[in-house]
């Protein structure tokens, strides 16, 4: 009985030291989803780079700093701080999967990069086709905006307003001084990576998007208001009739 039991502790043991050997390596696979979802639009598919454009132009040499790197960002250049702690989505794990796929890239045993998922049949609105302009627009923009141009809930990551003058933003990027994070030029003419044939087509894709308006917005968010006070009138109801039957009843 003893020796069972012991025996079932080891095993515990060692597969308590596996797991924490996995984590402490990081699981590249994982890592490679991240990359090509957050990274791959400014540094490449391995971190080879992209274009010539400052933004584009940093290639990754993996060393020890990875993720303290990749935590904190480059002050005053495009490389945020990515890490939950510098108003980015990553916790500690996220960093270390990403460097266990950074780390693949000098191995022969490379995790595929895999295929953002892309909505499907979309009707084209005006030039341009919006089918690839959404598988385009997933893996050079959603990383930053999200898939659907809907924003991160982080500060650095916005929303995009289909109404703006997106072509003209996205052509030649936005530096403002006051933000975190900045917009690269994505303009081949620019030094970015994208040529006018797929930046037309990421704005037929994003013409695809129904946005409610202002007003609209406002009307949808009323009833939940309206739920609220009802729901707090409710709870009031109760502690106050609660508290009557309570404060009545008969010591
Ligand atoms: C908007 C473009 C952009 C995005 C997105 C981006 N980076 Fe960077 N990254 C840069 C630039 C530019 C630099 C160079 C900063 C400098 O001048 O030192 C850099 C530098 C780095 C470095 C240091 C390079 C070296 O070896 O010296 C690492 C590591 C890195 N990035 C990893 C990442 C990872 C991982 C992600 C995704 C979570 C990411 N980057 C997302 C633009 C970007
Ligand atoms: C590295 C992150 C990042 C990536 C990648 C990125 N953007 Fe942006 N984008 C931003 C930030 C940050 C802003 C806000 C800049 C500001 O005003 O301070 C912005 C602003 C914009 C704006 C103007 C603001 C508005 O109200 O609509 C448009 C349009 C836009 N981005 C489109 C795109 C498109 C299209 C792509 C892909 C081709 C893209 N972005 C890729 C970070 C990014």
């Amino acid at each position: 009985m003893a020796n069972r039991v012991l025996a079932a502790v080891l095993v515990l043991v060692v597969i308590g030291a596996a797991v924490a050997l996995a984590q402490e390596d990081g699981n590249a696979v994982r890592g490679a989803a991240l990359y090509a979802e957050y990274c791959l639009a400014c540094h490449g598919p391995q971190g080879e780079a992209r274009a010539s454009q400052e933004a584009f132009a940093a290639a990754i040499q993996y060393d020890v700093s990875f993720e303290a790197l990749v935590a904190e960002g480059v002050v005053d250049t495009y490389m945020i701080g990515w890490s939950e702690a510098n108003g980015g989505p990553f916790d500690e794990g996220d960093l270390v999967d990403l460097r266990a796929y950074a780390q693949t890239w000098h191995t022969d045993e490379l995790p595929p990069l895999p295929a953002p998922e892309v909505p499907e049949d979309l009707p084209a609105i005006g030039s341009g086709d919006p089918n690839l302009g959404a598988a385009l627009f997933i893996a050079n923009c959603g990383g930053c905006h999200g898939p659907a141009g809907e924003g991160r809930d982080l500060a650095a990551f916005p929303a995009i307003d289909p109404d703006a003058d997106v072509l003209t933003a996205t052509r030649r990027g936005v530096v403002n001084l006051l933000a975190v994070n900045r917009m690269p030029p994505f303009a081949q003419a620019n030094g970015g990576p994208l040529g006018e044939e797929n930046l037309e087509n990421i704005m037929a894709y994003i013409r695809t998007w129904e946005r409610p308006t202002a007003l609209e917005a406002a009307a949808e968010e009323a009833p939940e208001g309206a739920g609220m006070l009802i729901l707090l009138i409710g709870i009031g109801g109760v502690l106050l009739v609660g508290g009557a039957v309570l404060t009545r009843r008969p010591g």
